[in-house]
């Protein structure tokens, strides 16, 4: 297929095949990281921003060694560090980098369509790095390939989603792209974390954790996102985490061949125990580095070209 995209915006509005062809492409890239000098020339002289109105450690990370290992530019900017605590609005920032003539930018920010608005207005590709509790795209599709690189296969999985669902791009992204494939999708937390009619994109709910653990192929667990209020959905953090933390108990009960997965960053003690995230089942570490590879396909397919 060819790509023809100039964003990459959300996966709502990604068809099936543009996932597996994002997914395929990445495979393709992930055996750069391995060599002993980890840089190809395809997109050398292409500009990438990355411009984070909200903290980050992986996404932003992996979107810019995805660049250089592609040999683009790079260049990072914080809200913090930027013209933003004067007051300028996203809008004039936008408008002000693109007069630099950058290639793509990745932005993140607090308010769901902010990379929709900045696509509309500039001619660069935008992908968006998390907008809100709206979508995590590239999240997803890091997730999918991590599902199918161990499971191999997508299609047929019974995947278990637990924890702040309310707040989380990430378990919106990976809904849209799982109920795209074959997949039983099982959500749980607490009901003031359950949105309601989460059921009307494809998912069952299933408040008790041990029912929805039962018998999965992938197990999805999701921070408390403080940031957005999540705190105040729960009587306590220590109730959350007796009742929803994941534990050793639980994984026995999903398929011997489970994998644990978290997007990060990961809260210890509350939503996971230490010896499930460093268990044997858990591929949180293999995410970070499938991140790397799903980065550079994405951004070779939006300002690639032709190479
Ligand atoms: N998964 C994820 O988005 O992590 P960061 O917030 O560290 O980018």
């Amino acid at each position: 297929m060819k790509w023809d995209r100039k964003d990459l915006l959300g996966i709502q509005e990604l068809s099936k095949e543009e996932i597996l062809f994002i997914l395929d492409t990445a495979e393709s890239f992930k055996d750069i990281s391995k060599r002993e000098i980890k840089k190809v020339p395809t997109l050398r002289g292409k500009t990438v921003i990355t411009l984070f109105y909200e903290p980050s450690t992986r996404t932003r990370t992996s979107f810019e060694i995805a660049a250089k290992r592609l040999s683009a530019d790079t260049i990072n900017i914080s809200a913090s560090t930027s013209s933003y605590v004067k007051g300028e609005t996203l809008k004039d920032t936008a408008k002000n980098l693109e007069s630099m003539k950058p290639d793509a930018i990745v932005i993140r920010h607090s308010m769901p369509g902010a990379p929709h608005m900045l696509s509309k207005i500039i001619d660069s590709s935008v992908i968006n790095g998390g907008d809100g509790a709206h979508e995590h795209p590239t999240q997803a599709l890091l997730d999918l390939f991590t599902m199918r690189e161990k499971k191999g296969k997508i299609d047929g999985l019974k995947v278990a989603i637990i924890g702040d669902l309310s707040h989380s791009r990430v378990a919106r992204s990976n809904i849209f792209a799982l109920t795209k494939f074959k997949t039983e999708i099982v959500c749980s937390g607490p009901p003031t974390m359950i949105p309601p009619h989460l059921e009307d994109l494809g998912v069952k709910v299933e408040y008790d954790i041990n029912k929805a653990v039962l018998d999965a192929d992938v197990i999805m667990m999701l921070r408390i996102q403080k940031e957005r209020g999540g705190v105040s959905y729960i009587p306590s953090i220590k109730e959350y985490s007796t009742i929803y933390g994941l534990r050793k108990e639980h994984v026995e009960k999903a398929k011997n061949d489970v994998i644990i997965m978290h997007p990060g960053p990961m809260n210890r003690g509350v939503e996971i125990t230490d010896e499930v995230a460093d268990g044997p089942y858990s591929v949180i570490f293999d995410q970070v580095e499938n991140g790397v590879a799903v980065r550079m396909a994405i951004l070779f397919l939006l300002i690639g070209g032709e190479a």
